[in-house]
């Protein structure tokens, strides 16, 4: 790999529970290994982009904005790795105070995750969420000079197979000039379990969208995961960004690491085997840290890989 992906989680909780990611208690969130402190994060990207560039940095959770210290780890993460792009996935909930200072601080892109406008059918979905914080959230977002700001769904079939939700949501990412992104549900840990009643696929909510607008058909594959598509939305034409993980896996072209807020450097959302860098780290051995990065950069993506058992949230969605 010529350069990396990366996903850092910088901090695995959550102030929601959403149906797809989390039991309703999280145990597995008790872990006694603690988060690692801003200099150790920045240490584990530096010691990274010594072996191989990173061209993208993504900041998750969890809720990275539940992270207190998250301007500072923005700000210097911004100076460590200057020509990475820094991009965040939020559940929206805190962005209406945060999305001002984050811009300041570096970074130049945010998703949202939204998956309903319907304020009960999102607190029944994040077990007891508030919808108007998050639509807050979103035009202080869109105000605050983002390059990027993209609204994540993930297809779920009693939210979004019927009754002009995905429509819907397309208007309001218009509005905002967000581009709207309509994710396949992924198979992992709770999630497993809702698969056979809740899959939507892309080609179907696709459907869903050309019988509300007008479809333009979809458009040549760039880079990276999404494929996109567009319709004539109010007489403009609009681009809609579409994963389908499941149905069209795109290990091929992967070059993801994920890094968890504890220190594991994971080479593939499938796997449960990352190396633990946070040890090498803390007692200066610079050597075994390189030595571990590089075997898990070895150990990426065996196509045959399994759905694991390991909490999304934990690893950075
Ligand atoms: N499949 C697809 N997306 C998921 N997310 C969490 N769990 C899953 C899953 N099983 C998404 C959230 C959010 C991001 C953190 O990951 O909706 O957009
Ligand atoms: Fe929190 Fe995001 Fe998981 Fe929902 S999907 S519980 S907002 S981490």
């Amino acid at each position: 790999m010529r350069s990396v992906y990366l996903r850092l989680s910088v901090h695995d909780g959550c102030d929601l529970r959403c149906l797809y990611c989390r039991p309703e208690r999280d145990r597995s969130l008790e872990d006694p290994s603690p988060e690692l402190a801003v200099g150790e994060l920045v240490g584990l990207v530096e010691a990274l982009d010594r072996v191989v560039p990173v061209r993208k940095l993504r900041l998750t959770g969890g809720e990275p904005l539940l992270r207190p210290d998250l301007l500072e780890i923005v700000g210097r993460l911004h100076s460590a790795v200057p020509r990475a792009e820094l991009a965040l996935t939020t559940n929206g909930g805190h962005l209406a105070r945060m999305a001002a200072p984050l811009r300041a601080a570096g970074l130049s892109r945010v998703n949202v995750s939204l998956d309903t406008l319907d304020p009960e059918a999102y607190r029944r979905l994040t077990r007891g969420g508030g919808l108007g914080r998050v639509l807050e959230g979103l035009e202080v977002a869109a105000a605050a000079g983002f390059a990027r700001l993209k609204l994540n769904t993930v297809l779920l079939r009693s939210l979004h197979a019927q009754g002009g939700m995905l429509p819907a949501i397309v208007r309001l990412a218009v509005r905002l000039g967000a581009e709207a992104r309509f994710l396949e549900l992924m198979p992992i840990s709770v999630a497993a379990g809702l698969q056979r009643t809740e899959f939507l696929s892309v080609e179907e909510s696709a459907g869903t969208l050309a019988a509300a607008f007008e479809d333009l058909g979809w458009l040549p594959q760039e880079s990276g995961t999404a494929r996109r598509r567009a319709y004539r939305v109010d007489g403009a034409e609009r681009v809609v960004g579409f994963i389908p993980s499941v149905s069209e896996p795109f290990c091929g072209s992967c070059d993801r690491l994920r890094l968890t807020c504890r220190g594991q450097l994971l080479p593939c959302l499938r796997s449960e085997d990352g190396l633990e860098l946070a040890g090498p780290l803390r007692a200066g051995q610079a050597d075994e840290l390189t030595r571990r990065i590089r075997r898990v950069l070895e150990s990426k993506c065996p196509p045959e890989a399994l759905w694991p058992g390991r909490q999304m949230s934990r690893i950075g969605g």
